[in-house]
Parts: C-alpha cells; sequence; structure tokens
C-alpha cells in the first residue's frame, strides 16, 4: 500500500540520516513531497521483485523510454558534428543559450508553419528540464491547475517551489493545487465550468498517460477559458507527433488566441529516440504578457541565460537531420513502430475483456481495472507476468483504477508481454 511504502522508504533513508549534520534547514518544500519520484520508485519495487525472482525475466512497459536505433540519418549527422569538433573549423565552444538559429528555424517551420517565428523558441535539453524552468520563472506566488491524472514533474516541481501546501493523505492531493480530472466518463478532458482560476493551467495533449488527444473545439474551450481568466496555459505537445485524429490539433498554436495565453513545450525523445541524448524546445510567443505588460518571453530569455548554456551542438546537428526530409520520413517510421505496438496491446486488453482507452493517438494504453487500487493491480501484473507497467494513482488521484501500459518496447519483448498478459489474465 501507499503509506506501507512511503514508510519503507523513509526506514532505509533514516539509516543514511545517522552522523554529522550540517547547519543547514532543508528546504521544507522538498520535505512535503510524500514519495520519490514515480519512475525510480518504480525501479525500485522492480529491484525488488528481480532480488526475489533472480531468474524472472523482466519485460519493461513502464517508464515510456524509447527502444529503437536512432535512424542513421540523425546518428550520422551527430557523428559528423561530432568528429568537426576535433577540427579548428568544426570546432565551437558556448553557443547561444536558445539555440542555434538555424534549428530554431526550422523547428518552427516544420512544427508551426505560418504561426510561430523560430526567434520565440527556446531549444533545450528536453521538455522535462524546460517545465522546472519555467516554474522557477513563475515563481512560488502562483497558482496552478493541473489534469487528473497527468505527468508527474508538474506536481513534484509545483511542490519543491513552494506554491502547494502540503500532502493531504486523506484525498492523496496536495493543498492549493487545482486538480482537474479526467476520467472516461468526461472524455477525459476536464469540466472547466467548474474549475476554480488559477495563475498557470498544465495540460498535456495527447495526454500521459491516458493517452487522450483534445479535439480543437475542446482545445478552443480550454484556450477561452484561460483567456477568461487571464491564465498561463503551459502546454505539453511531447506526444502531438503522435496524433492521428485529424479533429485534434498538434499544437495549441492552431487555435486563434493561444499565442496571447500559452507556451508549448515539445521534445525530440520520443519522435527520434532522443530519450538519452536529450533535446526538446518550448516556444515563448511575443504577444504572451504578465498583468504589468511584460513579455513572458524576456523573462524565459533571462532564466535560459542565466541556467542554461544552450543544448549540446552535437546533438542540435542530429536536430537539424531529424527535420530534413530523410530524417523526418525515419521519424515517422519509428512513431508508426510504437503505434503498431499500442494497437497490438490495447486489442489484447480489448480481448481479454478490460476496457481500455488511449493507445490510437498516443503511445500509451490505459487499462481500466474497474475501480481497484492501482497499485495492487500494479503488483499482481508484476508478480504473474514479471512485466513492469505504472500505476494509474502515480499520476493522480483519479487514475487509481488504472494502469498505464506503454508501447514504448522492443518487438519482440511486446509479442512475449501479450503471451503473458493473455496467459495470466485469460477469465
Ligand atoms: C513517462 O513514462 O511518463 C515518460 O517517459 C517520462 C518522461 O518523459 O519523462
Amino acid at each position: 500500500s501507499r503509506p506501507q511504502r512511503i514508510a519503507a522508504n523513509r526506514a532505509s533513508l533514516a539509516v543514511r540520516c545517522e552522523g554529522f549534520t550540517t547547519q543547514v534547514k532543508r528546504n521544507e518544500n522538498i520535505g512535503k513531497l510524500a514519495a520519490g519520484y514515480l519512475f525510480p520508485e518504480i525501479n525500485r519495487i522492480k529491484g525488488e521483485h528481480l532480488a526475489k525472482n533472480p531468474d524472472a525475466e523482466i519485460i519493461s512497459l513502464g517508464i515510456g523510454d524509447t527502444t529503437e536505433p536512432i535512424p542513421d540519418v540523425i546518428s550520422k549527422a551527430m557523428s559528423e558534428a561530432s568528429l568537426g569538433l576535433s577540427t579548428p573549423e568544426g570546432y565551437s565552444g558556448y553557443g547561444a543559450e536558445a539555440g542555434q538559429m538555424p534549428l530554431r528555424e526550422k523547428l518552427a517551420e516544420t512544427f508551426y508553419p505560418g504561426m510561430i517565428e523560430g526567434k520565440q523558441l527556446f531549444v533545450s535539453d528536453g521538455s522535462k528540464c524546460d517545465i522546472s524552468r519555467l516554474q522557477m520563472m513563475f515563481g512560488n506566488s502562483v497558482s496552478v491547475a493541473v489534469q487528473d491524472p497527468s505527468y508527474p514533474a508538474y506536481v513534484d516541481t509545483s511542490v519543491m517551489m513552494g506554491m502547494t501546501g502540503e500532502f493531504d493523505a486523506s484525498n492523496t492531493q496536495y493543498k492549493n493545487i487545482a486538480y482537474m480530472p479526467c476520467l472516461p466518463e468526461n472524455n477525459f478532458f476536464p469540466d472547466l465550468a467548474n474549475t476554480p482560476r488559477t495563475d498557470i493551467v498544465f495540460f498535456c495533449s495527447p495526454n500521459n498517460p491516458t493517452g487522450a488527444s483534445a479535439t480543437k473545439a475542446q482545445l478552443e474551450e480550454l484556450v477561452a477559458f484561460c483567456k477568461k481568466n487571464g491564465s498561463i496555459l503551459v502546454y505539453d505537445a511531447a506526444y502531438s507527433i503522435y496524433i492521428e485524429n485529424e479533429d485534434c490539433p498538434k499544437t495549441i498554436y492552431e487555435i486563434e488566441g493561444a499565442k496571447e495565453v500559452a507556451i508549448e513545450t515539445a521534445s525530440f525523445s520520443k519522435m527520434a529516440g532522443f530519450t538519452g541524448v536529450r533535446l526538446g524546445w518550448t516556444v515563448v510567443p511575443a504577444e504572451l504578457k504578465y498583468s504589468d505588460g511584460w513579455p513572458v518571453f524576456n523573462d524565459f530569455n533571462r532564466v535560459m541565460g542565466t541556467c542554461f548554456n544552450g543544448a549540446s551542438n552535437v546533438v542540435q546537428a542530429g536536430g537539424l537531420a531529424c527535420l530534413s526530409d530523410e530524417g523526418m520520413a525515419a521519424m515517422y517510421e519509428l512513431v508508426a513502430f510504437y503505434k503498431e505496438n499500442a494497437t497490438m496491446l490495447k486489442k489484447c486488453f480489448d480481448d481479454l475483456g478490460f476496457k481500455t482507452y488511449g493507445g490510437v493517438d498516443a503511445p500509451y494504453v490505459w487499462v481500466s481495472f474497474e475501480g481497484r487500487p492501482s497499485w495492487e493491480c500494479f503488483t499482481e501484473i508484476l508478480e504473474k507476468t514479471d512485466i513492469v507497467t505504472t500505476p494509474g494513482v502515480g499520476f493522480g488521484p483519479a487514475g487509481d483504477g488504472f494502469v498505464r501500459v506503454s508501447a514504448f518496447g522492443r518487438r519482440e519483448n511486446v509479442i512475449t508481454a501479450i503471451g503473458r498478459f493473455q496467459k495470466a489474465f485469460a477469465k
């Protein structure tokens, strides 16, 4: 159970708490975090399972980590850039903190044609890092809303920054965060009419973990909601390349007026296999302003200049190669591969009689266990099949009763996993 896991965590830490102490007071906001970050926590449980079952052939469909090799056209560009560093002509030191202009322009032209210019876009080492830097920029006096369930980094960084109150064990929510339930009953789109105003609204589409992607009409409602409330929308489009539903926009800037309220963050991780390489970007339109009229862009530029020295020059060469015709074709092939995994996994659970969501416009299948506690389901799956998934409640209280199955995996592992699921859950 959750309290037992928290206690186990604390107990293992207690050993390390003995001995000499400094006079430095611990950051009390970090102390508010009720558990370790979700994925390392799952890794710890996987390690315990392996210690108990040393022969287990674990398959991980837990963290959404890419498994397929980076297409040649992309890795060659990185390798050339890397070798170039050994020559006077190819050497470069610090680059622009916001990234190389040709890459920024190519990103704008590829993903935001006629909507966003390259100079409004910051290239970075990934969306997760940008989310933390955005939070640093917002400061701790803002209020925050998140989809429930949602990618844990939004809530955890809000807690670390001091934007929230204590964790409330009675409803497993942090105080002062507006949780917007996204459930099958509301088509995974929040009931905005009953959502309180907050300064910042985090929204991810296609959603991690539910796999739901918002339609144009829903995003128009979201932008209108933020505009009415004078809120800033942080729109996470890390999985947008997976969208196939033509009613679902691939960027928030397809919505009229979005530039006045929305920051968008996106990533090469899930489309080019860059989870280890690290490259992403964030768009801060010139039209987005604070209440005193100050452009948010200026402050993010200041934060990036102070906290970041630019993405690796070698990796940016890879990013540019991703956006060449050949690179784009290779990325779409990779995405199609993971989407096929998703189709196979979704079908497996559907055939077993589970209700499933997502898995079409996103690389995650959201499997309903009809209200059973998701840690219990996660443990049952792990014990019966040696397969690591992700318990839905790890993404927020409304995720309880669900398990997320990631479609990032080698094909042979996905096929083996399906066989194991069928054996363990046949009715
Ligand atoms: C996930 O599994 O939710 C993601 O891989 C985590 C991430 O992108 O940081």
